[in-house]
């Protein structure tokens, strides 16, 4: 058996490319529609409420398009807003958190940091998954203020991201703990900056066994398309498309990134 129906995959702007790029790279013979929500953007200092109602419309706009799946790109909402919503589809939904949690609990090390947004960070969700799978892990959640606007608007380089990148790491990294998740998808566009304080290897991005986890769930579902060419992924943007089409540019490395529309949610 095989599903011809598009994959759908959200986030609040860049971040979920982090993701995007990872399956694309496993699997590029499936319908990849990209929806980056930029006119909610940032997630990370919204309400729970919010967080639900932002994520139950882009799941009705998904819908719309007939998809099988839908990949939550972003480890606000499925922080947020994947309990609350999860059955209310007749499609699979992929939380990042909830997906990558049992991998990371049988890392061995007694310390583990989490880097994360306000709404990610105090919603505890890291160390509730993990502790599903192993309650003796220390797990540490540190809020990171304005991290995601400085990928979003390429201040890399500004002494202000300096600083606060500095001030959420150290704070990390004075409790000890021996690895770091970048719990956002926006992070990894930081590793670099990070790096130059820790090495590269402490620090652990969850989309590659997040790609890998929702691929052999989409086998074992028998949900794979039987396309047998590499297809162009849609992307859509809520706000600015032609600003998200040029940024997300820079990120992807499609020889063509088109259909860009503009869509209300
Ligand atoms: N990239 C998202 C995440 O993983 C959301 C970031 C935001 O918009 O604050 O949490």
């Amino acid at each position: 058996m095989t599903d011809n129906s598009p994959i759908g995959i959200f986030d609040s702007g860049l971040g979920g490319l982090t993701v995007f790029r990872e399956l694309y790279s496993l699997r590029a013979n499936e319908n990849y529609i990209y929806f980056a929500d930029t006119l909610n953007l940032p997630y990370g200092t919204k309400s729970k409420p919010a967080l639900i109602q932002i994520t139950s419309k882009i799941l009705d706009f998904f819908e719309t398009k007939k998809v099988k799946s839908v990949v939550i790109a972003c480890n606000t909402t499925s922080a947020a807003a994947y309990e609350t919503l999860k059955d209310n589809y007749n499609f699979k939904i992929y939380p990042i958190i909830q997906t990558v949690a049992k991998e990371f609990s049988l890392l061995p090390i007694k310390k583990l940091g989490v880097l994360a947004t306000p709404a990610t960070a105090n919603s505890g969700a890291y160390l509730r998954e993990i502790a599903r799978y192993n309650p003796n892990m220390e797990v540490f959640e540190e809020p990171c203020f304005d991290w995601v606007q400085i990928v979003e608007n390429s201040l890399y380089d500004t002494d202000e991201a300096k600083k606060i990148i500095e001030e959420h790491l150290f704070s990390l990294l004075d409790k000890k703990v021996e690895k770091i998740i970048l719990g956002c998808t926006h992070y990894p566009y930081l590793l670099d900056k990070l790096s130059s304080y820790a090495p590269k290897e402490m620090f652990l991005n969850p989309a590659p066994i997040f790609a890998k986890k929702i691929l052999e769930d989409l086998t074992a579902e028998r949900l794979l398309s039987d396309f047998e060419t590499e297809k162009t992924p849609e992307f859509y943007a809520s706000s600015n498309p032609e600003n998200f089409k040029t940024s997300s540019k820079f990120f992807c490395e499609f020889k063509e990134v088109k259909g860009i529309n503009s869509t209300l949610v």
